[in-house]
């Protein structure tokens, strides 16, 4: 039998992900979306390409979380999107609730299910995603640093005059303006950027990288960006789907993992069937350990904003 994939929140990420697992037959799916119409519409128009696609996934759209039972993995995009000028965090309240309604209303249904939080800002809500549902933290995950490696592969390989897919990369800490990337372990099919770029040139990309998601709001004025982001959950879904045990960078509960804990931020994990299955620790230099921590800060304190405990009970 395939997994069952649930996507809650039918717009542009949700729909696009959709898209992305059924093209690929990777799972059934279903489409979750309170704007009646809207998923049942979306989900319709997948499964009507699923033939072309020469794909078995079965694609249904819903506004009843009766239909999402029994999940094993749901990915939650449901919230408000950021508007020109703002930042991830100015979405907090707004989106701690429709999150905390969410993941009640989903683990109701499907105790066993994986939760990938995509909803920002990210690493907050991935932690209040936790919280409210009960679930051990190797099944909660935020989606982020995927994203964020991805734009700065981008970069880095237009720079490079090479193909992207020669482009590896690492970005940590919270999918915030606090970012880490770690140009050390940025390379062109293996070579360090640091070998081949000047500190202006790496500055610059990582600067870009930083405001990735904000560069894409400026132009788009009503949305922020979708394809990316769901090309990024779909590698997370895809690692833990077939087991492939990729490392990507993840948000991820730290249980004293770089000398964190009791918060979520984004570390190299390796995903698997048993979701964040090993946090990865290498080694950072000091500045980028003082990077980290500062980004950490910056998710404690939007964690402290909710007015949710940070022990792990
Ligand atoms: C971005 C949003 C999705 O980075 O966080 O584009």
């Amino acid at each position: 039998m395939k997994k069952k994939v649930t996507i809650i929140g039918a717009g542009n990420v949700g729909a696009s992900v959709a898209q992305l697992v059924a093209q690929a037959g990777l799972a059934d799916v279903v489409i979750f979306d309170i704007v009646e119409g809207l998923a049942t519409g979306k989900a319709l128009d997948i499964s009507e390409a699923c033939p072309l696609w020469g794909s078995s996934s079965r694609v249904n759209g819903t506004g009843a979380y009766v239909d999402t039972a029994g999940s094993d993995i749901v990915v939650i995009t449901a919230g408000l999107p950021r508007k020109p000028g703002m930042s991830r965090d100015d979405l907090l309240s707004a989106n701690a609730d429709i999150l905390k309604g969410v993941t009640e209303s989903v683990v109701k249904v499907s105790p066993e299910a994986m939760l990938i939080v995509v909803t920002n800002p990210m690493d907050a809500m991935s932690f209040l995603a936790w919280k409210v549902s009960g679930l051990e933290h190797r099944k909660v995950m935020g989606m982020g640093g995927v994203l964020d490696s991805a734009r700065l592969r981008t970069f880095v390989a237009w720079e490079a005059g090479v193909s992207p897919a020669d482009v590896e990369t690492l970005v940590l800490g919270g999918h915030g303006d606090q970012m880490v990337p770690l140009p050390d372990y940025t390379t062109v099919k293996g070579v360090p950027i640091t070998k081949l770029f000047t500190w202006d040139m790496i500055n610059a990309l990582i600067e870009r990288t930083r405001n990735g998601g904000a560069e894409i709001v400026s132009h788009l004025k009503t949305g922020s960006a979708y394809y990316a982001p769901a090309a990024s959950i779909f590698e997370m879904l895809k690692s833990i789907i077939l087991d492939e045990k990729r490392m990507l960078p993840t948000a991820a509960y730290l249980s004293g993992e770089y000398g964190v804990e009791g918060v979520y931020a984004g570390v190299p994990a390796v995903l698997g069937r048993g979701g964040v299955e090993k946090i990865m620790e290498i080694k950072l230099a000091e500045a980028e350990k003082e990077g980290f921590e500062r980004s950490v800060s910056a998710v404690r304190e939007l964690i402290k904003k909710m007015g949710i405990n940070n022990q792990d009970d």
